[in-house]
């Protein structure tokens, strides 16, 4: 299932416990290492990678993951991957290109170029080392590429739970499970403390008001906000997105929220809202750790059309707050030209807004704005500021 999931076939896994988690970690750590698994396969298949079946290619990425990155015992990470390719024609070819894999090794890392030692884009790895420098870089991806714990703000009986970092009621809940099952059986909203305390932080800020949340779905943030507001309306533009929204409504008794699916740059609703909250879309730079595969997503590109799309959610949004009124503008990026250059370009363009400083938690706060670095916080990357519009 793992293969066929790989091959973009199938992610409907029907197995329970220790299987599933096997298989979502194999999913996750062959997601996650591609560059470097394909470097080690490529010096001991006689075809180019890119030459071969879909379907082999990601039985030998699943069994490579296994032996470099799992240290699976090798008899039992080559077996397994050749039966799950059940009398394929080239179980043959993945026998044997594991076999040599399980007994010579992964070729030295050491003379690698980095992005393929850490199994990033090229393009971003040259961009982070010319921002950060090389050992930063290096801390980023490391992070980026370690397995994620479960964690989530947790009202109640938690002194057996490890604390998180900045909230009170954060507590950890799994350190290297893969295992979403809490969030189904509690009450409670799975979400790295980054996450929440984005979200605090704008409840604090939307106590008793009306709130718009734009960029809404699933409801990671919603569910903070709908705590202290008067009422939230959440808009997202994707409907599937806003199902898994309505599922979490549901099951948290979210009881003052307003599913709207609508794209958030149309909206009707002049001059409305105490406080406008754009959770926007961004390229997801500072939470590969969670989104594995999103590094596999970016572009010089992809870059330009999520800047281009936070622009235009910014100004229509700056049109739904009531004088007086704050508007808050999130990412969970780590480039400058979504966090800090957007902030600029808004403050030139609307002039009528001045910035509203964070304060808590003091340790993230710089200049004012809610700035995290994964390497350097342990949490998540994301970015927040707020604004107070002019009476
Ligand atoms: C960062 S995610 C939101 C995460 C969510 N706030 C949470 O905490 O669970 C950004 C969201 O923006 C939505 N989105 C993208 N373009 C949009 C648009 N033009 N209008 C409204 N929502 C949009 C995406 O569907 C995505 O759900």
């Amino acid at each position: 299932m793992v293969i066929e999931s790989l091959a973009g076939m199938d992610h409907n896994f029907n197995l329970s416990g220790r299987d599933r988690a096997f298989a979502l970690r194999l999913l996750r750590e062959t997601t996650v290492w591609q560059v470097r698994l394909d470097r080690a396969l490529a010096s001991f298949c006689s075809k180019p990678l890119g030459d071969l079946d879909v379907i082999v290619l990601a039985a030998l990425r699943a069994g490579a993951a296994q032996l470099i990155i799992l240290h699976t015992p090798s008899h039992a990470a080559v077996s397994a991957t050749v039966s799950a390719l059940s009398g394929h024609r080239a179980s043959g070819l993945v026998n044997a290109v594991l076999r040599k894999l399980a007994k010579e090794g992964e070729p030295d890392t050491v003379k690698a170029p980095l992005n393929e030692i850490w199994s990033h884009p090229p393009s971003l790895t040259a961009r982070w080392v010319s921002r950060f420098g090389r050992e930063k870089t290096e801390k980023l991806m490391e992070w980026n590429n370690s397995v994620p714990d479960i964690g989530s703000c947790f009202p109640g009986m938690t002194e057996n739970l490890e604390k998180g970092l900045y909230i009170d009621d954060y507590r950890i809940l799994e350190r290297t499970g893969m295992n979403p099952l809490h969030s189904t059986t509690e009450k409670i909203y799975i979400q790295d403390e980054a996450a929440a305390v984005v979200a605090k932080a704008a409840a604090e800020l939307a106590k008793g008001g009306s709130v718009l949340e734009i960029g809404a779905a699933p409801g990671g943030k919603t569910h903070h906000l709908q705590a202290t507001a008067d009422y939230v309306v959440s808009v997202d533009s994707s409907l599937s997105r806003m199902r898994r929204w309505l599922e979490n409504m549901a099951r948290l008794e979210w009881c003052n929220s307003i599913p709207v699916v609508a794209d958030g740059r149309m909206l009707p609703f002049k001059d409305s809202f105490d406080l406008v909250f754009i959770d926007a879309p961004c390229t997801n730079t500072g939470v590969y750790r969670r989104r594995c595969d999103a590094r596999w997503k970016w572009s010089d590109e992809y870059l330009e059309n999520s800047v281009a799309l936070q622009r235009e959610l910014l100004r229509s949004a700056a049109e739904l707050v009531v004088p007086g009124g704050i508007l808050i503008y999130s990412t969970c990026s780590l480039e400058e030209e979504e966090n800090r250059s957007q902030v600029e370009w808004f403050e030139k363009n609307a002039d009528y807004f001045h910035l509203q400083s964070f304060s808590e938690p003091h340790e993230l706060v710089r200049d004012g704005m809610i700035c995290i670095f994964p390497p350097d916080h342990g949490i998540d990357g994301l970015f927040a500021a707020a604004w107070r519009r002019d009476q």
